[in-house]
């Protein structure tokens, strides 16, 4: 808010020039201050239709209007750059500090930093590996285990149902970005749910770093060493896109009942019209809209009010034999 005084006191100062007595606005200085506060963002790029959601939701959210200067930088997937981006918050002297960590680990330094500039942290989305609790104020996002262990559930059940459930099922995993929670805990579930089925086995097991370019090329390298494929277990919707394209390009059918059986997760529109269409067979939401959790949480800081550290978002999953047109119609992303 010190930056901001700043600013509102020249603002004031400016307005007064030129302003008779009588004509002086309202004492801008008192309102302005009242009203903003101001938020550094650091994003961790724009790989998926997801984060380019999570990015205009949360700067829509963070607006003007609603009482905020935000500050945004887009870390284009790099750490260093999002440490750099900390740094100049800090420096700048924000009131709150938002960013959304590429992978677990790595931030201790920089959060002791804004720690002793007594800058509050909020971590959005993915988590963070810390030595000290008191390195963030709270945490915001989706519980990344319990969406892999949905996924997990629901191929377990559809087998079942389909008299599949003693085959031999043959799995390629296409992970997301290693080391972030997502992958983490996605991959974790679908690891945990093989040593439980030993007749479900991982073919393949590759990074296709959360995007639809990296899973269409590692895809296509799988195909090169085998095309007997049951499953396809995607990390994200991009990813579950390019992998169903070197499919389709090497003539698999993706169909949970005459072919190939494809996971996701996100549900973003194009993966839940993929879904309709039933070359995804499941889609787990990772719900990208976070700005209203964080503008809740900083204004119960701002009034003082007792917030909850860890904050999951509520989430659910779309099945190809239930999914409806009117319900993606019906959504906000
Ligand atoms: O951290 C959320 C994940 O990151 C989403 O599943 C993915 O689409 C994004 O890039």
């Amino acid at each position: 808010m010190k930056k901001l005084i700043a600013v509102c006191f020249c603002l004031t100062i400016l307005f007064s020039i030129g302003c008779s007595k009588e004509e002086q606005p309202e004492p801008v200085l008192g309102n302005m201050e009242d009203k903003l506060i101001v938020v550094g963002f650091s994003q961790v790029g724009a790989e998926s239709e997801w984060r380019v959601t999570n990015t205009e939701n949360v700067k829509s959210t963070l607006s003007e209007e609603n009482g905020y200067v935000l500050f945004f930088d887009d870390a284009r997937q790099e750490q260093e750059n999002q440490i750099r981006a900390i740094r100049m918050f800090i420096q700048q002297d924000v009131d709150y500090i938002v960013f959304s960590p590429k992978v677990e680990t790595g931030w201790n330094s920089i959060l002791m930093e804004a720690k002793e500039a007594n800058i509050p942290v909020i971590v959005i989305d993915r988590y963070i590996e810390q030595q000290d609790e008191e390195l963030y104020t709270a945490y915001i996002g989706s519980d990344f285990y319990k969406e892999g262990e949905i996924a997990v559930k629901w191929l377990t059940d559809f087998l079942r149902k389909r008299g599949r459930e003693d085959e031999h099922i043959r799995i390629v995993h296409i992970q997301g970005t290693i080391g972030s929670t997502p992958q983490l805990g996605r991959t974790a579930a679908l690891e945990a749910a093989v040593k439980q089925n030993p007749n479900w086995e991982l073919v393949a097991q590759e990074c296709g770093d959360f995007t639809k370019a990296k899973a269409y090329e590692v895809m296509g390298s799988v195909l090169k060493q085998t095309k007997d494929i049951d499953v396809v277990y995607c990390e994200n919707d991009g990813e579950a896109l390019g992998a169903i394209a070197a499919m389709e390009e090497a003539g698999l059918k993706c169909d949970p009942n005459y072919g190939v059986i494809v996971i996701s997760f996100d549900a973003t529109r194009l993966g839940l019209e993929y879904c309709l269409s039933g070359k995804i067979a499941l889609n787990v939401e990772c719900n990208p809209l976070q700005g209203p959790y964080i503008d809740r949480i900083i204004k119960k800081l701002e009034r003082g009010e007792p917030i909850e550290k860890i904050n999951y978002i509520d989430e659910t999953y779309f099945d190809f034999s239930t999914i409806t047109r009117e319900i993606i119609d019906k959504r906000d992303y």
